[in-house]
């Protein structure tokens, strides 16, 4: 990995903060942005500017080959069989939330069982603990073993066949652990089930092929994987995404209506983009999957678990941290730190760190269930990505040496 080199691509790696050389641990939360990326959103605003799909003129047509060319690189990004499976929406969230709607509106029945963990993020639960309220399902929880990960012996247990739909995180964006999501789709294909998958942790770490994984709904965010933010990625199974309805209607989304209400949508994708697209995020996000592969996911993950093994070999010799996922394979670290054995608060640590200038993420991370599960009311989380270096990892060690409940809790007096 040429880090160096790389780095020079982020201008924002050189600003400071709190006083210091920034330090950015909060890829987990969203990643900085290299100058290509920059330069595609710029590019839009100042040479295209044009709306998609509703023009007759010369410039209107290099925004929608532009928009369609960003469909088929993303649609061979995630090895999707056409571009057509591709829906270009706001982010994870939204297209979790697209999912159960449409597979409530459309598919499911009362009496229905929607199986999640206790380790899922808010995106990826909550549309479906609020369609289980409304809707008469029931919402059961894959258990999770003693470190906090979901294993095939312990989906096969959950499964049964009243589950129609499972929706789970393919890397747990808390611990960091790796679903085993090929052998979960092949298990609830079995009993008629539906996978939906959040890769808004994977994605921009780990090679993707929703082929392979035969998942039937797969989403992402691009400002996760150095894109811009406002834009993400809704992956569908063509059979299923002709078969159902969107949940939005629109002035993209329609071929023709009429004032009787007889309606003719268009076909997929575009059935499903029903507004104005976030256009600039779509052209950033394209330019952020070339950076992304110049690199190599197989480097960068490789890289990433070079700096987490790193930072838990150090953090370790200090004595005064508990990791809780050492066994993670990713670059997602999340621990406590003690002060004479009692836990300093989460929030305290990472505004110390702050003065510092290092940014990392305390508290639940979006995924309020897992306290529970880990018994703790917080954690601190380091999520390393490419353009982090060991050097950087020393001065968060540094600092780690000096958070005693003195030097955490007093930073603002
Ligand atoms: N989901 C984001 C995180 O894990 C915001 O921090």
């Amino acid at each position: 990995m040429e880090t160096e080199k790389i780095r020079k691509d982020f201008p924002i790696l050189s600003r400071t903060m709190s006083g210091h050389p920034l330090i950015y641990f909060d890829n987990g939360a969203t990643t900085l942005k290299p100058q290509p990326v920059i330069d595609a959103v710029v590019n839009y605003y100042t040479y295209l500017g044009a709306n998609a799909h509703r023009g007759d003129y010369e410039m209107s047509a290099q925004v929608d080959s532009a928009y369609e060319g960003a469909r088929k690189k993303t649609a061979n990004y995630l090895n999707a069989s056409c571009p057509e499976e591709i829906i270009f929406n706001s982010g994870s969230s939204e297209g979790l939330n697209q999912v159960a709607l449409m597979l409530t509106q459309q598919m499911l029945e009362p009496g229905d069982v929607i199986l999640s963990d206790e380790s899922e993020h808010a995106s990826s639960v909550l549309p479906w603990m609020h369609a289980c309220k409304e809707h008469n399902y029931t919402l059961e929880y894959i258990p999770l073993d003693n470190e906090g990960k979901i294993t095939v012996e312990n989906f096969k247990k959950a499964l049964h066949p009243k589950v129609k739909v499972v929706c789970l995180a393919q890397v747990s964006n808390v611990l960091g652990f790796t679903a085993p999501i090929k052998e979960i789709v092949r298990l609830a294909h079995e009993q008629g089930a539906l996978v939906v998958v959040d890769g808004a942790q994977s994605t921009p770490h780990l090679p993707i092929d929703v082929q392979d994984l035969d998942v039937d709904f797969f989403v992402f965010s691009a400002h996760k994987m150095c894109g811009p933010t406002g834009v993400g990625v809704l992956y569908g199974k063509k059979s299923l995404l002709d078969q159902l309805e969107p949940i939005f209607y629109g002035g993209e989304s329609n071929a023709r209506f009429n004032r009787c209400g007889s309606l003719i949508l268009k076909d997929t994708p575009l059935k499903y983009e029903s507004g104005t697209q976030p256009i600039e995020g779509v052209l950033g996000l394209s330019a952020a999957i070339d950076y992304i592969e110049s690199i190599g996911k197989e480097n960068i993950h490789a890289y990433e678990m070079e700096l987490k093994r790193y930072f838990i070999e150090k953090g370790k010799q200090l004595g005064n941290i508990h990791f809780y996922n050492e066994n993670a394979e990713s670059g997602i670290c999340t621990f406590n730190v003690f002060d004479n054995g009692q836990m300093i608060p989460s929030q305290d640590v990472a505004s110390y760190l702050n003065t510092k200038g290092i940014a990392v993420r305390s508290g639940t991370h979006c995924a309020k269930m897992l306290v529970d599960v880990l018994q703790v009311p917080g954690t601190c989380r380091a999520s390393f990505y490419f353009y982090n270096t060991k050097d950087e990892i020393d001065r968060l060690i540094e600092a780690l040496k000096e958070a005693t409940l003195e030097n955490c809790i007093n930073i603002f007096f």
